[in-house]
C-alpha cells in the first residue's frame, strides 16, 4: 500500500495518503451514497459511519438543524450493524475505492460491543484500519459519559480492540474534555496509532416561536465553522502530550481551515459538515493545498505540521509546561 510521496503525501499509520484531506466520520456513509457527487479517490481518504454490532434506527427526525453559528445534529448511530456492513459494505469499497484510504468507524455502548465489532470487520478486505469513536454526544456509552471523557475508561476500550486487531487504530476524542493530557496518553499506551480531535460540542438549539428543539432528539452535537477553533486548539493541546500522529477534525470548509489544523499539529485533517452544505468540499480543500504548498514551495505538507508560530513557541510559559 505504500506508495512514494508527492507533495501533498503523508506516510503515516503503515502507509501513505494521497494528500491528508479525508471525510468525516457520518458525512459520506460507506462511500457509495456520495459517489455519485465526488471523487472518492480524490481524496486522501473517508471514514465509514460509526458502526454498531447491531443495526440501529437512530433517532427521531429531524436529526440535523442549522443555526447561523454551524449546525446540530443527533443521529443516534444509525447503521446497518456490523455484520451488514462486512457483507454488503466493504466489498463496495474494496472494489471501487483505491487510492482513498479508508477507516471504518466503531462506536458501541459497552467496551465489549467495540471489540465484537472490531472481530466481526477485521478479517475483511477494503479498508486501512479503525477509528473508534469513544465521543459520540448523542449515544455512546451505556448511562454515561462518552468513554472519552473518562481516561481509564477510553483506555480499556482501546486495549480491548488493539488485542483483537493488528490494523491501524485512531482514537477519536471529545471537544468537552477538561485536560487532553490524560486521555491523550492514556490511549496512546493503550495502543492507539493515532488521535482524532474532535468529535461534535454538545449543543442545544430552541426554536423561541415554539420552545421546542430544532431536533427530534432535543439536544446534539454541534458542528461547523464554531467548532474550528475548539478543534484547532484541542489539536495544539493533544500535541504536547501525543507520539503518535494527530488528525485534526472541526469546522473545516476551506483550505485555510485545513492549514490551521496542519500547524497546529495534525497530520491529516477531515472535513465534516461542510460536505451537508456542499459534498465537493472536501475536493475544493484539496485543490486549495495543492496551490498553498505550490505558492509557499513548501517540500512536503508534512513540513507543516506542528510549525505554528505562539508565544514560548509551544504555548504561554506555564502551559508549555505542563
Ligand atoms: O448521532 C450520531 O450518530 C453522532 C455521532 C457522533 O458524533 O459520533
Amino acid at each position: 500500500m505504500r506508495e512514494k510521496a508527492t507533495v501533498l503525501g503523508q506516510e503515516l499509520l503503515g502507509t501513505t495518503f494521497q494528500n491528508p484531506i479525508l471525510l468525516a466520520a457520518g458525512t459520506c456513509g460507506f462511500g457509495e451514497e456520495v459517489s455519485e457527487v465526488m471523487e472518492l479517490d480524490r481524496l486522501g481518504g473517508i471514514v465509514t459511519k460509526s458502526v454498531t454490532l447491531e443495526p440501529r434506527a437512530g433517532n427521531p427526525a429531524p436529526r440535523v438543524g442549522e443555526f447561523r453559528a454551524g449546525m446540530v445534529n443527533s443521529v443516534g448511530l444509525a447503521n446497518p450493524g456490523a455484520e451488514s456492513v462486512r457483507r454488503d459494505r466493504l466489498p463496495w469499497l474494496r472494489d471501487r475505492v483505491r487510492k482513498a484510504r479508508v477507516l471504518v468507524s466503531v462506536a458501541g455502548h459497552t467496551p465489549d460491543e467495540f471489540l465484537e465489532v472490531v472481530s466481526i470487520l477485521d478479517d475483511a478486505d477494503g479498508f486501512l484500519g479503525f477509528e473508534i469513536n469513544l465521543s459520540c454526544p448523542n449515544d455512546t456509552r451505556r448511562g454515561g459519559l462518552p468513554f472519552a471523557l473518562d481516561p481509564g475508561e477510553a483506555a480499556r476500550v482501546m486495549q480491548g480492540v488493539r488485542a483483537r486487531t493488528e490494523r491501524p487504530l485512531l482514537a477519536k476524542l471529545a471537544p468537552n474534555t477538561p485536560d487532553f493530557g490524560p486521555v491523550v496518553e492514556a490511549v496512546q499506551d493503550a495502543g492507539a496509532d493515532g488521535i482524532t480531535l474532535v468529535n461534535t460540542l454538545p449543543g442545544l438549539v430552541l426554536d423561541p416561536e415554539t420552545g421546542e428543539p430544532i431536533i427530534g432528539a432535543g439536544a446534539g452535537g454541534m458542528s461547523g465553522p464554531a467548532l474550528r477553533a475548539v478543534g484547532v486548539h484541542a489539536v495544539w493541546r493533544a500535541s504536547h502530550h501525543a507520539r503518535v500522529p494527530l488528525v485534526g477534525v472541526g469546522g473545516v470548509a476551506r483550505g485555510t481551515d485545513a492549514i490551521q489544523y496542519l500547524l497546529a499539529g495534525a497530520s491529516l485533517v477531515q472535513v465534516g459538515s461542510a460536505s451537508f452544505w456542499d459534498p465537493r468540499s472536501a475536493g475544493r480543500v484539496v485543490k486549495w493545498l495543492e496551490e498553498y504548498v505550490g505558492r509557499h514551495a513548501v517540500e512536503n505538507v508534512s513540513k507543516l505540521v506542528g510549525t505554528a508560530r505562539l508565544p514560548g513557541s509551544r504555548g504561554t510559559p506555564q502551559e508549555a509546561d505542563d
